[in-house]
């Protein structure tokens, strides 16, 4: 265990998710999308770990103190994201270039209709989190593909592909997803400038969604606005405690935009729509989440990195069938489960039917993931250990 000023969290404490009505356990919900509730869920991305005693607790004292009407703008909090930032990350942001939002999907939505017209094309590279498929075709963009490529084992940016359709004068955004959800990478500071220096030349604005860049293990996630001045000049940073903190039911998300002309049209997008308040309890979470949580993290991502040292010794040991696409940063595994010859309808069924797992199926994420799945690895280690063994049955009951 890490050396930590804090207590020592126990994250194989079990909890009940469903007394609280989590979105990733809701049987109505597991019953419609994958046909059964009986299953290991595994497919939403929040952890089931509960959040630092110091997020606890400034939540408890704000419930306290009792008057919850309006709270003037909070400086303290964009102070603090500054610090985080920049004492982990080297990268200087000013507190004013800081705009909160209700989630980081919001953020990539309204960017998305600010700084592109409709029927231009918005480049994503796949497989990749599909709901910016979902809010590129609800934008009426056109979704325009750059796929990685899977190279002994890692996946690498394709820039060929991306210079020739960034030089199509139509395509006038990307969606840069840096840690990569699903597969794990950490971009490293050369691949992003590479992306930074086609971006540029060809006017494609980048949508950095950085909601990982929390929870990395080998790998020190490079924001992409920290590049360069022209990369921040050419893009907007999502950033969120959502994930790291696993706040998603009370945290917002952020968008650090230097551009001050284009950060002046997200400001007026905001105003015009009255989203500028605070939700009090939202920011006591993520004051404390950013000025205290550090140990807390710091003990959750070496919990993670020991479940995935579980699955990687488990498949080798066990199902030496599957391997495991080695993360570097979120709490996202990538599964290769091509060596089972399974069609995608047929993988999507073994999961739920034979494996009892509530997973992402690869082609959720482009048809780029077919043969692959997404499984979630914050929860107890038994929990995981118990869903492997499930695995395993069901991949020796097919040879
Ligand atoms: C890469 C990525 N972006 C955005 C989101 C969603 O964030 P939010 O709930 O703040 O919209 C997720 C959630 O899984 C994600 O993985």
């Amino acid at each position: 265990m890490p050396k930590s000023n804090s207590e020592t969290v126990d994250f194989d404490e079990i909890i009940d998710r469903r007394a609280v009505g989590a979105l990733k356990f809701d049987p109505a919900l597991l019953q419609s999308v994958f046909g059964r509730q009986d299953l290991w869920p595994s497919w939403v991305a929040d952890m089931d770990f509960k959040a630092a005693s110091e997020i606890q607790n400034a939540l408890r004292q704000r419930v306290e103190h009792g008057v919850y009407g309006y709270e003037s703008d909070n400086t303290r909090l964009p102070e603090a994201v500054c610090s985080w930032l920049d004492e982990r990350y080297d990268w200087s942001v000013q507190p004013g270039h800081i705009l909160f939002s209700p989630r980081t999907l919001t953020s990539i939505s309204v960017l998305i209709s600010l700084f592109s017209n409709k029927g231009d094309g918005v480049i994503i590279q796949p497989p990749v989190f599909y709901d910016f498929k979902m809010l590129i075709h609800a934008q009426h963009r056109k979704l325009v593909k750059n796929p990685l490529k899977l190279e002994q084992g890692t996946y690498q940016m394709d820039f060929e592909q991306l210079e020739s359709v960034a030089a199509q004068p139509e395509n006038s955004l990307l969606i840069l997803c840096n840690p990569h959800n699903p597969i794990g990478r950490v971009w490293s500071r050369e691949t992003l400038s590479r992306l930074a220096k086609i971006c540029a030349a060809h006017q494609v604005f980048v949508i950095a969604d950085e909601i990982h860049g929390d929870i990395t293990y080998q790998h020190r996630y490079t924001p992409f606005a920290s590049l360069s001045d022209a990369a921040a000049q050419n893009c907007a940073s999502c950033v969120s405690p959502v994930k790291s903190f696993n706040l998603a039911g009370v945290a917002n998300s952020m968008i650090v935009i230097d551009n001050e002309d284009k950060r002046q049209q997200c400001k007026d997008w905001f105003n015009q729509f009255e989203i500028n308040k605070n939700n009090v309890f939202t920011t006591s979470a993520m004051l404390a989440a950013y000025t205290r949580g550090g140990d807390w993290l710091q003990q959750v991502t070496h919990y993670l990195q020991q479940n995935i040292d579980t699955v990687r010794d488990y498949l080798q040991q066990q199902i030496p069938s599957l391997k495991m696409i080695e993360p570097e940063g979120s709490y996202l595994l990538w599964l290769d489960f091509r060596a089972l010859n399974l069609d995608a309808k047929q993988l999507s069924s073994f999961l739920v039917e034979q494996a009892g797992i509530a997973g992402n199926p690869g082609h959720w994420f482009g048809r780029e993931g077919a043969g692959f799945a997404r499984i979630n690895i914050a929860c107890p280690k038994k929990v995981l250990l118990e869903a492997l063994a499930k695995l395993k049955t069901a991949v020796d009951a097919l040879a």
